[in-house]
């Protein structure tokens, strides 16, 4: 008899490793617990997974971006993002909370939000405020932010990250980690010439 024939008897059959050892009880009990949690694995996938959280940033403005002599920059970026729950029957609770901003792939902002919960069905407004100073390292990245200033608009990306409570039911789990990312242009301050920030959608992992 092959393992595999012998796994499917101790799967149709729990009762014989009474009569069969050790080994195929230990083997029945390992695939029970393999089936239960491919099944619980299943459903949780068909509740959750098929609608993904949706983020969106409708506006994103920049109130002060300079790049002083000595490679400080000075910054005031405000965003708006609605991020949706999209679910019928899942609410979610959104903990730790964090916003981060970057310029060239270096972090130059770094907020904390406040936890909040979001119904079925329901839309959120996170508005991160990032202000303050941060050095700006290496002299390419310098080149590049003087070429866009001069092009008016600033390739900036802000994520959110929070960890997840999912509300199922009357049931409470610890979720996954959402990360949202949102590459954004961002008109210059100042640029009145037409420029305007256009909504962008935001990219969802867990
Ligand atoms: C940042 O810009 C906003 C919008 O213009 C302004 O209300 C706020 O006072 C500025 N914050 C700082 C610290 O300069």
């Amino acid at each position: 008899m092959g393992s595999a024939s012998r796994a499917v008897s101790c799967l149709c059959c729990p009762c014989k490793c009474l009569a069969c050892g050790l080994f195929s009880c230990l083997c029945s009990i390992l695939i029970s617990l393999l089936v239960v949690v491919g099944v619980l694995a299943l459903i949780f996938y068909l509740i959750f997974r098929p609608h993904m959280i949706a983020a969106t940033v409708d506006s994103a403005a920049l109130a002060q971006f300079d790049l002083a002599p000595n490679s400080a920059l000075a910054y005031n970026l405000s965003v708006d993002i609605t991020v949706r729950n999209p679910n019928k029957r899942v609410g979610l609770y959104y903990d730790d909370v964090e916003s981060l901003a970057l310029f060239q792939d270096q972090r130059f902002g770094y907020v904390q939000l406040d936890s909040f919960y979001q119904g079925t069905e329901e839309s959120t407004k996170v508005s991160p405020q990032f202000h303050g100073q941060q050095p700006l390292q290496g002299d390419v990245n310098a080149a590049n932010f003087r070429s866009q200033q001069t092009d008016g608009k600033f390739d900036v990306e802000v994520k959110l990250n929070a960890r997840l409570r999912v509300k199922v039911w009357a049931f409470k789990v610890r979720g996954p980690k959402a990360r949202i990312t949102c590459p954004l242009s961002v008109p210059a301050p100042g640029n009145n010439a037409g420029a305007t920030f256009k909504p962008t959608d935001c990219k969802v992992w867990f």
